[in-house]
Parts: C-alpha cells; structure tokens; sequence
C-alpha cells in the first residue's frame, strides 16, 4: 500500500485490545491524504468505531505515536443518542461554539447554515426528544459542521437516513470538506456512499487489507472477497 504525501491522518502500527483481552487492531496502519474525503469499510465487529474513537482521542492510546491528526476534530458518533446533550437541536449544535468565544452573531450563523446542510432549519427550536433517529443523525452532521473542524470522523452517519436523504447529505457533506478544505474519514456499510469519496480502506483483522480507488474496492466487496 503506497503512503500519502501529505497525510492529515496518519496511523502507523497501531495495536488495540479492549481491557478484556481481545484484540480489535492488529499492526494496523493508514493514512488520509489532506484536503481528501475517504472511506472505511469493513464487516461488524470488525473495529471501525474503535479506530474512530482512537483517532479522536476518546480511547486510551498505548503507544501515542501510532496515531497523528492534524488540527481540530469533529466526530459523529454511530449512535446519535451518544451524542446529542442539550434540550433542543438549536442549542445542541451550538453546543461547544460559545466556549470558543464566538460572537453570539456568528454561532447563529454557523448554527443555521449547519442546519440548513442537512435540510433541518426548520427544527431549530425543537426538543431532541421529539425528532426520529434520522432527524437525530442529522443534528449530530450539523453539530460536527458547525464545529469548523479540520478533520472531520464520522461513524456510519447516515445508517438512519432515507436513500434519498443518505445520498443528498453524503453529497453535500463531500462538497463542504472540499469546499472548506477540510479532510474526512467516513464509515460505511453503503456501497453507493462509495461514489462519492476520493478513495476508501477495507478494515478486515485488525489491519486495513487495502486502500485506494473506491470502485475496485466496491467491486471486492460485492465479490464477497473479504
Ligand atoms: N467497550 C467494549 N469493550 C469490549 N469490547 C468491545 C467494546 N466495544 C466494542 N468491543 C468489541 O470490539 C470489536 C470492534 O467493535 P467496533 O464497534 O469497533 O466494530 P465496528 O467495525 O464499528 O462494527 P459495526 O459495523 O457493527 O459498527 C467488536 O468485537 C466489539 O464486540
Ligand atoms: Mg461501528
């Protein structure tokens, strides 16, 4: 596998065992070119969300020198319950943007350009309780984006969402990291999220088993190869 130039996530042999002795990365190595939107792929269980989480630094990291990311980070988490802390979804998206010291003007902006990303302006005043899960999936996209992160870590974001609502949001989140320059790292099980991306990595063992064109990968995958 060729490395990246200029690589705004890099992973180099990165092991990981849950405290009860399993092993869920093994060796384990990527990297994500900067400025890129990429994929992960890989069966249940396989260590996707664990990878993800060491990345953002929500797990504890053995060797800290197996994993590098550079700039600030936005994570959405596989389950939006696990993500979504405040009463409303207006609130919730802003939530962290105050404590950066941005003016009450631009957390405003940023909260309703965010929620227009993923076609939820119309909810800003509602209760977290009384969306859908998709709904919910979108307002965890919108908090991420309104963030004005430089990597961005999304875990299977639009597992909740309507074909339609899936493909326009993975097209629209693709256009905002190029757009902004930003670099992203998305898992999936959605074989047509593929089109979208610059490129993906297969997660089998603990290890990625390959990286690169996404339509090769694609076609691996539905060949039933890993
Ligand atoms: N807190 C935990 N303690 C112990 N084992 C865990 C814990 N969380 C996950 N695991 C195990 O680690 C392995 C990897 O889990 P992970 O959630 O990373 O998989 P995944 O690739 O994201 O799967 P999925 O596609 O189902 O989301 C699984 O075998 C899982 O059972
Ligand atoms: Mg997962």
């Amino acid at each position: 596998m060729t490395a990246s130039i200029d690589p705004a996530i890099t992973v180099r042999d990165l092991n990981f065992q849950w405290p009860d002795g399993k092993t869920v990365l093994d060796c384990c190595s990527l990297d994500v070119p900067r400025g890129e939107f990429w994929m992960l792929l890989g069966t249940n269980g396989c260590g996707k969300s664990t990878l993800l989480r060491l990345l953002a630094g929500l797990l504890p990291l053995a060797d800290r020198e197996a994993v590098q990311v550079s700039g600030r980070v936005g994570f959405v988490f596989q389950n939006p319950d696990h993500q979504l802390v405040m009463p409303t979804v207006g609130a919730d998206v802003a939530f962290g943007l105050v404590e950066q010291g941005l003016s009450y003007r631009e957390v405003r902006d940023r909260v309703e350009d965010a929620l227009a990303l993923v076609n939820l302006a119309h909810l800003i005043e509602r209760p977290i309780y009384a969306l859908s899960g998709g709904q919910k999936q979108r307002v965890a996209i919108a908090g991420a984006i309104a963030q004005h992160c430089d990597v961005l870590l999304l875990d299977e974001p639009t597992a909740l969402l309507d074909p339609e609502g899936q493909i326009d949001l993975v097209e629209r989140v693709r256009d905002i990291v190029h757009d902004r320059g930003m670099t992203a790292l998305w898992v999936t099980h959605r074989l047509d999220e593929l089109n979208y991306c610059n490129g993906a990595f297969l997660l089998e063992n603990g290890q990625t088993v390959d990286r690169g064109d996404p339509e090769r990968l694609k076609a691996r995958f539905l060949q039933g190869q890993i």
